[in-house]
């Protein structure tokens, strides 16, 4: 059974992940308005990722005795002011997401409920790699400004972006 404070952060944060895909779902509609086709498509992987990162989740809490309880997701803001105006957005929000994770996994151990910190290992080097990705990208657009041919290759790396569900 899980301790119900670090069931409730759980739950909590299984809806803030559906938040999250939401964001990027929105940042991809964004995208693809402005016809940036493969930037709307890693963030549309990302939304995948998102909803990944949810149902993971919401497995391990049925899994430990507990119940998923869906909340309300509040919109994602609608309009940015450029492609790097997405990322940086998508930047502080995955620091948020860490935040969040790094407070589970306190209570956690300070529960010495070891279950749950061996689970949120994967989370914890997730957002590692969540955040560093985010932040190549941001250096790349920075490198390529305004540059038709530069965003023009960029766009065609990312759009070759794809889902690939992890084993574990
Ligand atoms: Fe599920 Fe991007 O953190």
């Amino acid at each position: 059974m899980l301790d119900k404070k670090i069931e409730d952060m759980i739950v909590e944060q299984m809806n803030f992940e559906i938040h999250s895909a939401y964001i990027y779902l929105a940042m991809g509609a964004y995208c693809d308005s402005i016809d940036m086709p493969g930037f709307a498509n890693w963030f549309k992987i990302q939304w995948e990722e998102e909803i990944y990162h949810s149902t993971r989740m919401y497995e391990y809490i049925v899994e430990r005795g507990g119940r998923p309880i869906l909340e309300s997701i509040e919109a994602p803001q609608k309009e940015w002011s450029s492609l790097i105006d997405t990322f940086e957005k998508a930047l502080i929000h995955e620091q948020e997401v860490t935040k969040r994770i790094n407070s589970i996994m306190t209570e956690a151990v300070n529960l010495s409920d070891h279950a749950t910190r061996s689970f949120f290992n994967w989370y914890i080097d997730e957002q590692v790699e969540e955040e560093a990705t985010v932040d190549t990208i941001i250096k790349q657009l920075k490198m390529v400004k305004d540059s038709g041919h530069g965003l023009f290759m960029m766009d065609k790396e990312m759009g070759s972006r794809a889902f690939v569900k992890p084993t574990k």
